[in-house]
């Protein structure tokens, strides 16, 4: 097993496992300082090209972003996002995660589904690609507006099943998104493996949020979101400081000039 998926793994019940999102080089390299999972997410979908679902998210997108993205990561684990419908069947899977691991580099692949896509699941582990799974809100599939899941003891059930389904499979961690806390709570403490949560309680063993929003490049009124810093305020402080001194000429001076 991969070595920085084996101290992933002991860190559950022992200490918190830090989860971020980077799409380019220069993010990835500092994203790779704090966390233990870099994701190249299809989320990019929506927050790079403003697309209203992840759905629109091709494999050549994740490609692309993810090679900028390995220029940056030196030690997280670095897992890329299967998009929509490259996973539909057992073949395609198969082809297009071998297909993101050899040009990216990457170490993992993240696939959202439970008991629709064991099968897929179990294909890719037993061809040794170390997966993630995705539980709860699936984006990539989610119909109307978006609304927490695990409410109800029903659906509370099949998460669980789901969950020790994926686990079964051979999947290394779950993400939960959305997920009610008295769900994700009974989640986490019946699994072996980390659950790594999005707007699903502190009782995860891990937490991921998507970088852009948390540093406040990205404007989203998400209730999940906390915006730690604005990074806006500093990027407009250096344009503006750009502007001015090459409206007043003192930009370039003589040292920034051949
Ligand atoms: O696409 C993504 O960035 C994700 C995380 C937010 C979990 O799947």
């Amino acid at each position: 097993m991969n070595s920085k998926i084996k101290k992933i793994l002991k860190k559950k019940n022992k200490s918190k496992i830090i989860c971020l999102t980077a799409y380019s080089k220069n993010i990835a390299e500092e994203v790779d300082k704090y966390t233990d999972i870099t994701l190249v997410g299809d989320s990019l979908g929506s927050v790079l090209y403003n697309y209203k679902t992840t759905r629109k998210v091709t494999l050549i997108n994740m490609i692309d972003h993810s090679k900028s993205v390995r220029l940056g990561v030196k030690k997280s684990l670095m897992v890329v996002d299967m998009p929509y419908k490259t996973y539909s069947s057992n073949n395609s899977a198969l082809k297009n995660a071998k297909k993101i691991i050899k040009e990216t580099k990457c170490d993992a692949v993240k696939l959202e589904g439970g008991k629709n896509i064991i099968n897929q699941i179990k294909i890719l582990v037993k061809n040794k690609i170390p997966v993630m799974g995705h539980l709860g809100l699936l984006p990539q599939t989610a119909k109307g507006k978006f609304k927490s899941k695990g409410r109800t003891a029903k659906e509370k059930k099949q998460l669980i099943n789901d969950a020790l389904l994926l686990q079964s499979s051979g999947v290394f961690a779950i993400v939960l998104e959305c997920v009610k806390t008295f769900t994700a709570k009974q989640i986490t403490q019946t699994l072996k493996i980390p659950t790594i949560g999005i707007g699903s309680s502190v009782y995860c063993d891990g937490q991921v949020l998507v970088t852009d929003d948390l540093i406040g490049l990205n404007n989203t009124n998400i209730k999940f979101v906390k915006k730690f810093v604005n990074i806006k305020k500093n990027i407009n402080l250096g344009l503006k400081k750009f502007t001015i001194e090459v409206k007043s000429k003192k930009y370039p001076s003589k040292k920034h000039s051949y």
